[in-house]
């Protein structure tokens, strides 16, 4: 064998998140970033269809005062759609409009659906085109938004078809959550409780003080601190390990049984609600190998609780627990890698689950 060529690259990537307010106002001029001309041209926007009707015109006059000549097109922000198929209609809706390749970003705006799909769309025309993320879900605002992972449910696995695809910039307004039905917001907070556990002690204890209020005033005067420390958390997770070459992930926390219980389900349960089961499941565990205090334990129990977010469903047996398990271990490469809670707010990776250790969260949950 003779080595004849050795080719690396590497891309660096960089994009920011944006907080404003406003977004449609003729003055603001933050969906128009990153475009050549702020005046002109074209611009393809993908909406969440919960959102079409209520901005339908104030979308349509922004463009008009910025001469932009405007596609808008709606995508159901159902986990159903969640399709390859959806991808299809986008792509062909852009194929048929037309953009510049480089200087007319695509605007996906959206929950965690709508942005999962606008933006893997984005990343297979002509080999990836840029796009803007504006997610309307707190599931889209502290998570889905913020990364840089895409996907499409496919044979009933979720996000089995995917890609990683940075935004080229990300705009945080928190005022869409106004409108978010309230389980979605309930929702969203899986996510939040996830990063308080595993990461920020402070962030757990600002939950327990007053997640409750700002849950239910949807984020609106309450709790920037604690959508703040999320999406820090988070960030500084993925930062590092953006493309998940190493895969023990604590961002993975929650996400080691939900996939198969939020499949199995096909959508009667949301995702941030399998990822709080998930939770539940694995602080028993650790509780059992004594990573963590039965007050903590209680602690994690007690917020998931409050919030309004399950600990437990019937569907959870032992044998769906470890074929969840064993799918995850496939994905992390042959390797559990499975992150519990430490006492610390840190988390610990588990190789040796046992079925017994599943039988008796399930107990315990149940
Ligand atoms: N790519 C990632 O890194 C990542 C991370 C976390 C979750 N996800 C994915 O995100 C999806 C869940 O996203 P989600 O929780 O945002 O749910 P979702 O996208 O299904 O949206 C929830 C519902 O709210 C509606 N909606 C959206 N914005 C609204 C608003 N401002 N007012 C009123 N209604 C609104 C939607 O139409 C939908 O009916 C899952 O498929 C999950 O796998 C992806």
């Amino acid at each position: 064998m003779t080595l004849f060529y050795s080719v690396t690259a590497s891309k660096p990537v960089k994009y920011q998140l944006h907080k404003s307010s406003n977004l449609f106002s003729h003055r603001n001029k933050i969906l128009l970033m990153n475009r050549e001309n702020q005046h002109g041209g074209k611009c393809f926007v993908i909406i969440d269809n919960a959102l079409y009707g209520p901005l339908y015109t104030e979308i349509v006059s922004y463009f008009e005062y910025h001469n932009i000549e405007l596609k808008l097109i709606k995508v159901e922000g159902l986990e159903s759609s969640k399709i390859f198929e959806s991808v299809l209609y986008v792509i062909s809706e852009l194929n048929d409009f037309g953009i510049q390749r480089r200087s007319e970003p695509v605007l996906v705006i959206g929950g965690g659906v709508v942005m999962d799909i606008g933006s893997l769309a984005c990343s297979l025309f002509r080999r990836g085109i840029p796009h803007i993320r504006v997610p309307t879900t707190l599931m889209g605002y502290v998570d889905a938004g913020i990364g840089i992972k895409t996907g499409v449910d496919y044979q009933n696995c979720k996000n089995r078809l995917g890609t990683y695809e940075p935004p080229s910039a990300v705009i945080l307004d928190k005022g869409f959550l106004e409108t978010l039905p309230s389980r979605h917001i309930v929702n969203g907070m899986g996510e939040v409780i996830k990063i308080a556990v595993i990461k920020d002690g402070r962030l757990f204890e600002d939950l327990k003080s007053h997640g409750k209020a700002a849950v239910l005033n949807h984020f609106q005067e309450l709790g920037d601190s604690i959508l703040d420390a999320s999406i820090h958390g988070l960030i500084t997770e993925l930062e590092t390990n953006l493309w998940e070459t190493e895969l023990k992930r604590p961002s993975d926390f929650g996400h080691t049984f939900s996939p198969i219980i939020e499949m199995k389900l096909a959508g009667e349960l949301l995702h941030g609600e399998c990822v709080a089961i998930d939770i539940a499941i694995s602080s028993v565990i650790a509780r059992k190998r004594e990573l963590i205090s039965q007050g903590r334990l209680d602690d994690i129990l007690n917020m998931l609780d409050i919030i309004g977010l399950p600990c437990y469903h019937f569907i959870m047996t032992i044998d769906l627990l470890m074929a969840g398990l064993e799918e995850r271990t496939i994905h992390r490469n042959g390797h559990q890698n499975c992150p519990v809670p430490t006492e610390q707010f840190q988390c610990e990776f588990l190789q040796d689950v046992t079925p017994d250790e599943l039988k008796h969260a399930i107990l315990y949950l149940k």
